[in-house]
């Protein structure tokens, strides 16, 4: 019986905070207690007492026991201003039967119809940054992805230099705020801003829908998928799912190319590697799905860089029923915290881990399963996964065909982990087209 078995070794920090701000704020937070504890430690965060795991067993074991041992658990303030019908919100059957219309967005008819929006917006952005000779890049790829997500998910073009774009920016601070609803907190802004942005979503739908030609974009195709039973979505839960994608799919993204630029900035000789493989496509900017799937060199490095530097740093999960793991009590009640970034640097999976080697995703290589887990796994595996890789060989393969950066020297290249890791000041770079 599990009830026999000790709880976890950890420590519950301070009252009520517990050990939350050295969770948020000290980037060694989960290392100094793997290597203190093991791969399995309790602590508190966020008020409530936690159990993080980590390592291929851990992930494993939290993933594949969704809805039977565990469920989604988010903060009260991610929970409201996501909205009740958005799918990382719900559970169980509701979950599935959303999870099975949703993904019909990113099918691969679906995606190889993105291919010319992302293509021409990557190169608008690549032409400007030229044009300018230093650039703060993290904002600039912050505008970057929120343009293509807005044009692919919900047909708004430019929407980083839009009112849309704006009220964006003030619902996402919001989202990991204090949930308080006083005026002028984050929380309470972005409770208004989420209101307008839905109303903006409404506006867009309505047009859609008393329109002829159908666009190539996300919106499309959900506003026509049906589930199993023939039914669609109703327009309050299409609003909430179009909003939830887009901060999915932007956040992370610009986390993962900007990682990608740094990476590549600091390791020359596989930048020139990748060059090579590029060399042997026509430059003529036209990529096709048939191009990107053989440029398996940039898919190495691109899944080092996700393992190097993960975007998301795990999933936090409530726990519904009692279990036992590595010998430990897991408590009804408490929540688990199964960690990604910690998996990617566990050296029996990954020797020497903090080196950046795209050598060990070649395919020779054997995976384990879950020792990989950028886009998570199990019921809940990340929705966006195949349109973040596509949007990703697009932006380096015609990044890395026809210019060149280098780091502008002094900056901290430290990362910020918090919401997703991010270099501390901006990654300024000189920025030039190849000559
Ligand atoms: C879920 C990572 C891009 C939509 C997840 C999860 C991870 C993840 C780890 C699971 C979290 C958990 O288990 O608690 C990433 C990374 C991305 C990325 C690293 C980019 C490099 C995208 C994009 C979209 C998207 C582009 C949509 C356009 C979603 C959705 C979920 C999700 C809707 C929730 C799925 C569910 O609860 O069933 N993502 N993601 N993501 N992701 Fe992504």
């Amino acid at each position: 019986m599990s009830s026999s078995l000790p709880l976890p070794p950890g420590s519950s920090g301070l009252p009520v905070i517990g050990e939350t701000f050295g969770f948020l704020n000290d980037p060694d937070f989960s290392t100094k207690r793997h290597k203190q504890f093991g791969n399995v430690f309790r602590t508190n965060l966020f008020g409530r007492s936690t159990i993080v795991l980590s390592g291929v067993d851990a992930v494993r074991f939290v993933l594949l026991n969704e809805n039977q041992y565990f469920v989604i658990s988010w903060p009260p303030s991610v929970k409201t201003l996501l909205g009740s019908a958005s799918v990382p919100v719900q559970q169980g059957s509701l979950h599935q039967q959303r999870r099975k219309l949703l993904v019909q967005a990113f099918q691969p008819r679906a995606l190889a119809s993105y291919i010319p929006t992302m293509t021409s917006i990557t190169q608008n952005y690549l032409d400007r940054w030229a044009q300018k000779e230093t650039i703060r890049w993290y904002p600039e790829l912050r505008n970057y992805t929120l343009d293509i997500a807005c044009q692919l998910i919900v047909g708004i073009s430019s929407g980083s230099q839009t009112r849309f774009g704006e009220l964006f920016e003030i619902w996402v601070k919001g989202l990991f705020s204090v949930p308080l609803k006083l005026p002028g907190t984050k929380f309470s802004q972005a409770l208004t801003s989420r209101q307008l942005l839905l109303d903006e979503i409404e506006r867009v739908v309505k047009a859609r829908q008393s329109q002829e030609n159908i666009e190539s974009d996300s919106l499309s195709l959900l506003l026509n998928a049906k589930d199993e039973e023939g039914n669609r979505l109703s327009i309050d839960e299409l609003k909430d799912q179009v909003l939830t994608l887009l901060f999915a799919g932007h956040e992370t993204l610009t986390s993962a190319i900007a990682s990608f630029c740094l990476l590549m900035a600091q390791h020359p000789a596989i930048l020139e590697r990748l060059r090579a493989e590029q060399s042997q496509f026509k430059n003529d900017d036209l990529l096709t799905l048939e191009d990107l799937k053989q440029m398996d060199f940039l898919d190495q490095v691109l899944k080092e860089v996700l393992r190097v530097v993960s975007p998301v740093g795990g999933g936090f999960r409530e726990v519904i029923q009692e279990c036992e793991f590595d010998g430990y009590k897991i408590p009804k009640g408490s929540q688990v915290l199964y960690e990604i970034g910690q998996t990617h640097q566990d050296s029996t999976l990954y020797p020497n881990p903090k080196q950046f080697d795209p050598e060990r995703f070649n395919p020779e290589q054997k995976l384990e399963p879950f020792s990989h887990v950028p886009f998570g796994g199990g019921i809940r595996e990340c929705l966006g996964k195949e349109f973040a890789r596509l949007e990703m060989r697009i932006f380096a393969a015609l990044l890395v065909r026809n210019y060149e950066w280098e780091l502008v020297p002094g900056q901290n290249l430290d990362l910020q982990m918090i919401p997703t890791p991010q270099p501390k000041d901006g990654l300024q770079v000189k920025f030039r087209r190849k000559a």
